[in-house]
């Protein structure tokens, strides 16, 4: 059976689990690519279209995207390559909560949300004199924890912010081990599926880095991460909490993947220091086998591309696409 919706994404990060699921489910399907990674994207054939483009001009697609009646679906390489101003803008249907955007820009606006919505998060500090290292300090706008730097004490601390920009959080440091759960909020079902998570391969934390080299967070790939069972109701709970938040605070629904971005310590303490409000790269380690808790869900595995295929299935059958587009 043939959709005439087609699903869109750009070519990078999670495109080919997003796409190769669409075209699974019968749907169309577009991929928008930049010239650096046209020809890859061209080797596969669930990719019915793909639209050469520079990010920035990406806008530009809109009306013919409209036109062939398409669905995109945002995540985190789309924002960053167009900006949060032309992400948001982006005249297409979204599979997603299009306003996250713009809360997910600003340190301050993201780590409120998480507060509102009763979630643990780390502590923050007005200042270096008030802080209680360790402390990581984060910049705004800063891509993939670039340039952040954790203090151990208030000397470091000092000397360090000296030489940095003025517009910083100074967040405590959380001693623990990082895990990304992945979530996805179904408005047609009505609940937050608790979906998977993951762990990143990050490279100077990560790596043979032998005392040479600082911290820092440079991602380079994902490690799937299973948990223990006894955490799965807490964070259950963390989930729909956050999706309650943003209903509440936005005015619009939590619709499809998010993440919430934790360290848990070794009294099973669960804090949450970021949230993404789209599909997460983490996802990726479940690309074509399923996630192993899709399986609790339904009679089969399934990745978090195939979970989205079938919302927008469900959604056109019903008629009802505008309840899962924003
Ligand atoms: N409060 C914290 N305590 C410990 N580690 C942290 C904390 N905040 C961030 N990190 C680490 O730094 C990385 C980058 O921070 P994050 O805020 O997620 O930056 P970005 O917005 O660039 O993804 C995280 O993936 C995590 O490993
Ligand atoms: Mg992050």
């Amino acid at each position: 059976m043939t959709y005439e919706v087609c699903i869109a994404t750009m070519a990078s990060h999670t495109a080919l689990q997003i796409l190769k699921a669409a075209k699974k489910a019968g749907f169309r399907t577009t991929a928008i690519a930049t010239p650096r990674v046209e020809s890859f994207y061209r080797r596969f054939s669930f990719i019915d279209k793909l639209i050469p483009t520079q990010p920035d001009e990406i806008d530009k697609l809109a009306p013919q995207l409209v036109e062939e009646n398409t669905v995109f679906v945002p995540h985190g390489s789309f924002v960053e390559y167009c900006g949060p101003r032309k992400a948001e803008s982006f005249e297409v249907p979204f599979f997603g909560t299009r306003g996250l955007i713009a809360v997910e820009a600003f340190q301050e606006s993201k780590m409120q949300l998480l507060r509102e919505a009763g979630i643990p998060t780390p502590e923050e500090y007005e200042s270096a004199e008030t802080a209680k290292p360790p402390v990581i300090v984060k910049f705004g706008g800063a891509k993939g924890g670039r340039g952040y730097f954790i203090a151990s004490d208030r000397k470091t601390l000092l000397e360090r912010l000296a030489n940095a920009p003025k517009n910083v959080i100074i967040q405590q440091y959380l001693v623990g081990v990082p895990a990304y759960i992945h979530y996805f909020a179904s408005p047609l079902e009505n609940r937050v599926e608790l979906f998977g998570a993951d762990i990143r391969y990050e490279s100077n934390i990560d790596g043979r880095v032998l005392g040479f080299a600082e911290p820092s967070f440079t991602v380079v790939g994902n490690r799937p991460l299973v948990l223990r069972e006894s955490l799965l109701p807490l964070l259950t709970e963390y989930g729909e909490a956050f999706a309650n938040a943003v209903e509440r605070k936005l005015g619009q629904r939590m619709i499809g993947p998010f993440c919430l971005e934790a360290i848990i310590d070794e009294e099973m303490k669960v804090r949450v220091f970021e949230f993404s409000g789209r599909i997460v790269a983490g996802t990726n380690v479940y690309m074509g086998v399923g996630s192993p808790y899709s399986v609790l869900y339904f009679d089969r595995p399934m990745d978090m591309g195939e979970r989205i295929a079938l919302e927008i299935k469900k959604a056109v059958e019903r008629n009802a696409l505008e309840m899962v587009t924003t």
